[in-house]
């Protein structure tokens, strides 16, 4: 196992190691938030829960539960609230381990904590390795991965590659799972960044071998808060519920699903932003001779086509006061690439200025 931290989004893990103060102050590129913030409404509404800190929450969540049930189109049946995207993911092994699986196929490279999970609940785990200049899924390899494992894990769009695999593909997927008995994990943790809409929630309507986890702290900028979801059949999202820590979700985050949900001016700002500012950080990125993959989330995945480049790079702009997140622990990318989230134009032009520097010292 690596000795680099496993998470982006905290500098004083990684600044020390080239020697700069652990309290630098940076532009953190390395955690792929919503840099729009959360919405300005929300210190406000949450001073006012406060008030209620001294009741415990309903353990079921109804009213959090209701509002999402109906952004989805889904029962309310059919969700269980959890205390952010990782929790979910911990869910999702849980209840596969509680049902006897012993083998999940882990879609590669990505999030770490499918595999932890996975491990966590003692089911054995294999890699599917992504292919290829654009990382792509190969099919008749995805297809028997759900005849030979009881699950499969993958994340849609994916981080850090960004891609996003198509919606025919994990259909047909689905449709073998259902014969063979295999699960199919779907984290979704970005989907509210990809246009058009690409959810698969609709094919929960005919795969209750589906489970989709969701993360509502990317989008909203709360994860210090917490909050996320899973949602399947009605009878699976039930015995996940039995699975579930009481009270795993405080209050005040469970207050605020609903006000954020129907926020559809900040949806449609953000949108507004990332269709303006992915394809421009990409375009300077490339112009900078730097391969970048095609993403549809809020995150572009790049190396340098010189081999052996990236650490350099991601100590220069650390010393520039920016932090990229290095790619140790990714399997096959190792170090040699960089993932940085897409940000406001100002603090991507300055990342931008950054790498000029050190194209031309
Ligand atoms: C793909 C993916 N899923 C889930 C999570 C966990 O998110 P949360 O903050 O909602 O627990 C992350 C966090 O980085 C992530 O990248």
């Amino acid at each position: 196992m690596s000795d680099w931290p496993s998470h982006g989004g905290r500098p004083e893990q990684l600044l020390p190691r080239f020697g700069l103060a652990a309290k630098r102050c940076v532009i953190d590129f390395s955690a792929n938030l919503n840099p729009l913030g959360p919405p300005s409404w929300l210190p406000e509404r949450l001073a006012a829960s406060l008030a209620e800190l001294a009741v415990y929450p309903d353990p079921d969540y109804t009213a959090a539960r209701q509002a999402i049930a109906r952004t989805e189109g889904l029962a309310p049946g059919q969700i269980r609230l959890t205390n952010g995207g990782a929790e979910a993911i911990f869910l999702a092994a849980a209840l596969l381990a509680k049902r006897g699986a012993c083998r999940a196929v882990v879609v590669q490279p990505t999030f770490c904590e499918y595999e932890r999970a996975c491990r966590h609940y003692g089911i054995a785990v294999r890699h599917l390795g992504l292919e290829g200049e654009s990382f792509e899924l190969n099919g008749s390899r995805a297809l028997d991965a759900m005849r030979e494992a009881d699950a499969v894990f993958l994340c849609r769009p994916n981080n850090p590659t960004g891609t996003l695999i198509a919606f025919d593909l994990i259909e047909r997927m689905l449709a073998v799972g259902q014969r063979r008995g295999t699960t199919l994990v779907v984290d979704e943790a970005f989907i509210d960044f990809v246009t058009p809409d690409e959810r698969l929630t609709p094919l929960l309507a005919r795969y209750a071998n589906l489970l989709l986890l969701r993360s509502m702290t990317k989008l909203y900028a709360i994860p210090g808060l917490r909050l996320g979801y899973v949602m399947g059949e009605g009878s699976v999202v039930e015995q996940i519920a039995r699975l579930q820590l009481p009270w795993s979700v405080n209050a005040p985050a469970a207050a605020l699903a609903e006000p954020l949900l129907e926020d559809s001016d900040y949806l449609q700002r953000t949108q507004g932003w990332l269709a303006a500012e992915r394809p421009w950080l990409q375009g300077e990125l490339e112009s900078q001779g730097l391969r970048v993959v095609p993403s549809r989330a809020n995150f572009l995945l790049f190396q340098d086509r010189r081999s052996g480049t990236m650490p350099a790079l991601l100590e220069h702009l650390a010393r520039c006061g920016i932090l990229a997140r290095h790619t140790h622990g990714f399997m096959g990318l190792d170090g040699a690439w960089l993932r940085v989230a897409v940000r406001s134009r100002q603090e991507n032009a300055e990342l931008i200025e950054a790498v000029v520097r050190w194209r031309t010292p």
